[in-house]
């Protein structure tokens, strides 16, 4: 059974390895746009699964048992999902291949690497130390279970989120939360069409 934190790390992994194949791609030239498109679109569809899902279910329950400082982890982590998800809103907005494109996959490879590096040492070293393995299992089961029942993003709500308001929102509860976190893991809704 996997615990979160170990379902995260590997992610993490496999992001690393989608930009190493880039790489590879732009060595050569001209490089392919269909193999461009090949590694580019799974990889910016992840990214933006991958942080829906860390503030869906990982940074409420770090808030909650995170010792180290999980207050100012989580607002890192939303300000740095934040720029990741510009970089692939920016890169998904340019032809594949051109320079502009280039320097939006570069931009969000920075903020990528960044964030999964301070994650791992922060937020993700934290729960590991601080939060019941069965927690961590358990979470390990959603996040598992959304994945495959997410291929890509739509019907999700990928959108910017204010740091202190999602913090403010998770620690009261009675405060209204943004209409998306209202969505059940695999549901439906909003799929049509
Ligand atoms: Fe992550
Ligand atoms: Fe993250």
């Amino acid at each position: 059974m996997a615990d979160i934190t170990r379902l995260i790390l590997a992610e993490h992994e496999w992001f690393r390895e989608q930009f190493a194949k880039l790489d590879d791609l732009q060595a050569q030239t001209p490089a392919g746009h269909a193999a461009l498109e090949r590694v580019w679109r799974p990889l910016g569809e992840k990214l933006d699964l991958h942080a829906y899902i860390e503030e869906k279910i990982f940074y409420p329950q770090l808030l909650k048992r995170g010792v180290d400082n999980p207050e100012g982890e989580t607002l890192d982590a939303i300000g740095d999902h934040n720029d990741i998800r510009g970089g692939v809103r920016a890169a998904n907005a340019a032809p594949i291949g051109t320079d502009p494109w280039w320097t939006a996959v570069g931009q969000t490879r920075q903020a990528n690497d960044d964030h999964m590096g301070e994650e791992e040492r922060e937020g993700l070293s934290d729960f590991r130390r601080h939060a019941p393995i069965g927690l961590r299992e358990s979470l390990g089961r959603q996040y598992s279970e959304f994945m495959g029942q997410h291929p890509g993003t739509k019907g999700l709500a990928v959108t910017d989120r204010d740091p202190r308001r999602y913090v403010e929102a998770i620690k009261n509860p009675a405060t209204p939360k943004p209409a998306d976190y209202s969505l059940r893991i695999g549901s439906l809704k909003g799929q049509q069409g």
